[in-house]
């Protein structure tokens, strides 16, 4: 596939005026270059994740996919998204050849725009890759940015992030393991029972049967600080997922200062992935079956 346009990168308006330029680049999207594997891949996986997350996905994860006219014919454009994006809540994507470092992220995120990997996966990488793709950055990530409360959620992450870079890597790993425990692996109650809004489970096929089905992992209410204290799994489904009972009890619990609970956090040991603890809203105790031993990040 041919190596897609590099667009000029932008000074960006923050708290603290301009930014510097970004060390990556953004990148347009090469849509005319997507071969037919790939706009079939992404359909393969689009009807199959849709078929299992009716049902299993929050409501507004499915509407806003709806309503931004995402379907199984073909790898979406990132214009014509915007144009949806844009009108609703603000959001941008622009395309990235991969992950960014963490700074330009955040950066990205504190001015609404969201980085979308602009390559996605081979045919023999449908069920597993370790790296975000396309699929996973623009099915799991972007639907939500839809909704007025996760959009804005997104962007005081993203200045959260900005704050946190300056403050330490403690700091960050906290913010970290908050950003996986909601935006990539989160689950959420709503009326008709136990949902998924996590972007790492509906956009794979296996987590998004076992975090809601499966008696082995945890499921535990939401609680700030201790999801800031908790490793977490890269390379297998997670040990414990964290319910929310709604965005607005996310938005409220993140907004005040995180500064004094970093300051906190540092005189606290680490929790394993596993673990339950006296104070924990436990909604499922996992049986722990077929859990790694070892490999908590
Ligand atoms: N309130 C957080 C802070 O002061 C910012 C934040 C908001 C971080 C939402 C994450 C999510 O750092
Ligand atoms: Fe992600």
């Amino acid at each position: 596939m041919a190596s897609p346009r590099r667009v000029e990168s932008e000074r960006l308006q923050t708290d603290k005026g301009y930014v510097p330029v970004y060390t990556t680049a953004i990148v347009e999207q090469p849509w005319d270059d997507y071969s037919a594997d790939d706009h079939a891949t992404w359909g393969t996986l689009y009807e199959r994740q849709r078929k299992l997350l009716v049902g299993r996905a929050c409501d507004e994860f499915l509407q806003a996919q709806d309503a931004m006219g995402m379907d199984a014919r073909a790898i979406p454009r990132f214009d014509q998204l915007n144009e949806v994006l844009g009108a609703a809540t603000g959001w941008t994507l622009v395309g990235v050849e991969g992950l960014l470092p963490e700074l330009d992220f955040f950066e990205h995120l504190a001015n609404r725009r969201f980085p979308v990997t602009w390559w996605i996966r081979r045919p023999d990488q449908i069920d597993y890759i370790a790296e975000p793709d396309l699929f996973h950055d623009l099915f799991g990530h972007v639907p939500l940015l839809m909704n007025p409360l996760f959009a804005d959620y997104m962007e005081a992450y993203g200045r959260g992030g900005v704050k946190a870079h300056a403050i330490g890597p403690e700091a960050l790993q906290n913010l970290t393991r908050l950003y996986w425990y909601t935006v990539e692996f989160g689950l959420i109650r709503q009326a008709d029972g136990l949902r998924i809004y996590g972007a790492g489970i509906v956009s794979s096929a296996g987590e998004s049967k076992y975090s809601l089905e499966s008696d082995a992992p945890n499921r535990i209410g939401f609680d700030l600080e201790r999801i800031m204290r908790t490793r977490y799994r890269i390379d297998t489904f997670q040990k414990t997922y964290f319910v929310i009972d709604s965005f607005r009890q996310l938005m409220d619990a993140t907004a005040p200062d995180f500064t004094p609970v970093y300051a906190r956090l540092m005189r606290q040991p680490a929790l394993p992935a596993g673990e339950v603890r006296d104070g924990d809203r436990v909604l499922h105790r996992g049986s722990g079956e077929g859990w790694a031993q070892d490999g908590d990040v």
